[in-house]
């Protein structure tokens, strides 16, 4: 799949669907000449050079047609006539930060290297191949190894950078992104998903413009407001069509994600550890490895390329025995309760979730030290006999002996000042020197850079663990970091945040492999941290508190863009909502949160006789369908996002044979009439029948001319679900 073309000095990195071409220029720079729809060989063509160039010329390069400032490049440098923005910068001993790097060698493997301490795409079955392009600058004697593994069957590149300090100085590391592309042109859009605390994930789209488009997170790991992912897309591009480029960061840790485009309206696009708040102390003989960056490209639009990483993601990303188990329906008491709930309350609430075909109850937070609100004991795992007086292993029995499996929050990175944990460890926690560290919800962040720290939560949550049977756990992370520093003496402040995250790989790392039958759930404050650094780890995340039906068709739909159904956690919860105060109709609240992983979160007692009925048939219905929805192909087909009061989207199994529609409806409008939607990615020559109907479509019917849905929707938040099954 890699292959070095020694005439032309050029390597070609395709599988037969993508191309990633690179050739070296005047023997000694890595220039980026192509990323996209494969090409024979990586195509024939060499850069275009003018013959006089107004940017500054290298030494090593004779005359004056040549500039770094104009060559798009693999790894573009600092302060050497480039003056974009730069893929790396280091600070030399002698306080110098100019470097030289020039084209040594390459290499090409098979398979994939292993990332040490990191989350990482993994090769599995698949036949992949690595090409190593090194780097070097003399007078240092540092090497920059940049890592580029190909997948045989998916639209699918990984990139990650190393660098190697084999020079006798320690050198500081300010910047060492993971991946920088270059291209010829700024015909393009952009596409991110900036988000907020319960608005996580809009899809915003606009053009590319002249200077730096920067999204980043400076909060100590990911968070709401920006996912570490770009898209650019041709302007044509839509849901089906068109050329899509995503780039999506394998970290879960401050990063920094920009797209520039230049004075000669080219672009570049890095990806990598934010340098904001980064400085990294590399000794001789020491090498530092950036996390990885996944790219994509589809030609077949926005689906195209969400469809791409879904599948790349569930079967070269996720882990534990969940990776292709069907998830349980759980009950979570968090709305149902809050902080006020005793024993009993919480086993009434299994009892009754029993009687609907829930399969897990978890109780949320509040079990542990003496915390009745949000202002302590974040530390102190032991429980709280006032609320469980039998304990929690006696729950866990109790619950188990009805037959279903038992959830526990845990938030294990967070101490509350008001614990005795941090009345024993006041060290433990994150901050600079001498400073007061700002509050939030009174808790502080743990020092996971502190083995010690990392031994006793591992060592907690093992005992824990030996004591009460647990099926399921919600690590749950609910603040920013501030004040960015550390009490260690072992190394400065610029390190610890990255440190801190490596830390939290160790930990779940441990706890993951241990436990690899228990189901992990990722959660910040609803889906703050939703990132592929901890879908690794954990097969699947809260997407937001907001609960309310309406909000989630378009966070559901944000977060499709780049993260598969199987990762989605979607609760049916009262009404009116608790965020929101909305009353939409439990229909359409089954419809939006069978879209992902199913769940409920409310007092189940409150239910009407018919409501109950209503619930055991949806959780039945979903039971029956929920392999398809857990792990088929979903398609967007209507956004909610474009204003039209309306959503849609299906999921069809990987034969073609069934594909479940679902139609929303925001509002509904008087005097309203017939709607057709064409639906994708059936097999056009399949006749299909409408489940409950005698009604039969052939597939290039329900595709090219549509289903009308006839004006019944007649109430606002109305949805409808529609199932086809080809026959013979
Ligand atoms: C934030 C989570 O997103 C909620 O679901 C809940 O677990 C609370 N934390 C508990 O404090």
């Amino acid at each position: 799949m890699i292959t070095y073309n020694d005439a032309q000095k050029k390597f070609h990195i395709g599988n037969g669907i993508i191309s990633y071409t690179i050739s070296i220029q005047e023997e000694l720079f890595a220039a980026h000449t192509y990323f996209g729809r494969y090409l024979t060989d990586g195509g024939d063509s060499t850069l275009p050079f003018p013959e006089w160039s107004t940017g500054p010329n290298p030494s090593q390069v004779k005359g004056r047609h040549f500039s770094l400032n104009t060559l798009p490049q693999e790894y573009p440098g600092h302060a050497n006539g480039d003056y974009r923005e730069s893929a790396f910068s280091i600070e030399y001993s002698d306080g110098s930060f100019a470097s030289q790097f020039t084209y040594v060698d390459y290499e090409i493997i098979q398979g994939k290297p292993e990332l040490d301490g990191l989350p990482q795409t993994r090769g599995g079955n698949e036949n992949t191949e690595t090409l190593i392009v090194t780097l070097h600058e003399e007078r240092s004697n540092l090497f920059i190894e940049l890592y580029y593994t190909i997948f045989e069957t998916h639209p699918v590149m990984t990139r990650s950078t190393r660098l190697v300090n084999k020079g006798s100085e320690q050198v500081s590391i300010n910047k060492l992104m993971s991946l920088s592309v270059d291209t010829l042109t700024s015909e393009l859009e952009l596409i991110q998903l900036p988000g907020s605390w319960a608005r996580e994930r809009s899809i915003v789209r606009h053009p590319l413009h002249r200077g730096v488009t920067k999204i980043d997170s400076k909060r100590g790991t990911t968070h709401h407001s920006y996912q570490p992912f770009l898209g650019l897309v041709s302007p044509q591009a839509d849901e089906h069509s068109g050329d899509v480029y995503g780039f999506h960061f394998v970290y879960s840790g401050e990063f920094a994600a920009q797209v520039e485009v230049d004075e000669y309206d080219q672009t570049r696009i890095q990806m990598g550890i934010n340098p904001e708040h980064f400085k990294w102390q590399l000794n001789s003989g020491e090498e530092f490895q950036t996390p990885e960056a996944v790219m994509v490209f589809s030609s077949e639009g926005l689906n195209g390329m969400s469809q791409a990483l879904h599948s790349f993601y569930q079967s070269h990303l996720v882990r534990t025995d969940y990776q292709w188990k069907e998830r349980p329906i759980l009950i979570n008491n968090w709305e149902a309760t809050y902080f006020d709930f005793t024993e009993d309350k919480l086993l009434e609430l299994a009892y009754e979730a029993k009687q609907l075909g829930i399969e897990c109850v978890v109780l949320d937070d509040g079990w542990f030290g003496h915390r009745d609100d949000d202002t302590s004991s974040l530390g102190d795992w032991q429980v709280d006999s006032r609320k469980l007086p039998n304990g929690l292993g006696s729950l866990s029995e109790k619950i188990h002996e009805m037959g279903m499996l038992f959830g526990l929050w845990l938030e294990p990175e967070m101490i509350s000042v008001d614990s005795e944990l941090y009345n024993k460890h006041p060290d433990w926690v994150l901050k600079a020197k001498g400073r007061d560290p700002s509050r939030a919800r009174e808790q502080l962040m743990l020092d996971y850079s502190k083995p010690e720290v990392r031994d006793y939560i591992v060592s907690t949550i093992d005992k824990l663990l030996n004591e009460v049977p647990v099926d399921y756990i919600k690590w749950d992370y609910n603040r920013n970091m501030t004040e960015h520093g550390t009490l260690s003496t072992d190394y400065m402040d610029g390190e610890v945040m990255h440190r801190n995250i490596l830390g939290l790989y160790d930990v779940l790392d441990k706890l993951t492999t241990s436990y690899p039958s228990i189901l992990w759930e990722s959660c910040s404050g609803g889906g703050g941290r939703y990132d592929l650094g901890l879908l690794y780890y954990m097969p699947q995340t809260w997407a937001s508190d907001n609960t309310d039906a309406v909000s989630r068709l378009s966070i559901q739909y944000g977060t499709s863009l780049v993260f598969p159904v199987s990762s989605m956690g979607a609760h049916v919860s009262d009404v009116p909502n608790h965020q929101v105060g909305r009353s939409t109709s439990l229909k359409m609240r089954h419809h939006v949160s069978m879209s992902g992983l199913l769940g409920y979160e409310l007092d189940l007692s409150t239910l009407s006789a018919e409501e109950k009925s209503e619930v055991k048939k949806e959780i039945d219905w979903y039971k029956a369908n929920r392999s398809l929805i857990q792990f088929g192909e979903f398609t967007r087909l209507l956004s909610p996002f474009n204003g039209k009061n309306e959503a849609a989207w299906t999921f069809t199994n990987k034969e073609k044979t069934q594909c479940i529609f679902f139609y929303f409806q925001i509002l509904a409008e008087a005097n309203d009439w017939f709607k057709t939607v064409k639906l994708k990615g059936l097999d056009e020559n399949k006749r299909y029948v409408l489940e409950g109907t005698e009604q039969y479509y052939f597939g290039d019917e329900l595709m090219y001319k549509g289903i009308v849905l006839d004006p019944m929707l007649k109430s606002d938040f109305s949805s409808r679900r529609l199932v086809f099954k080809a026959v013979k």
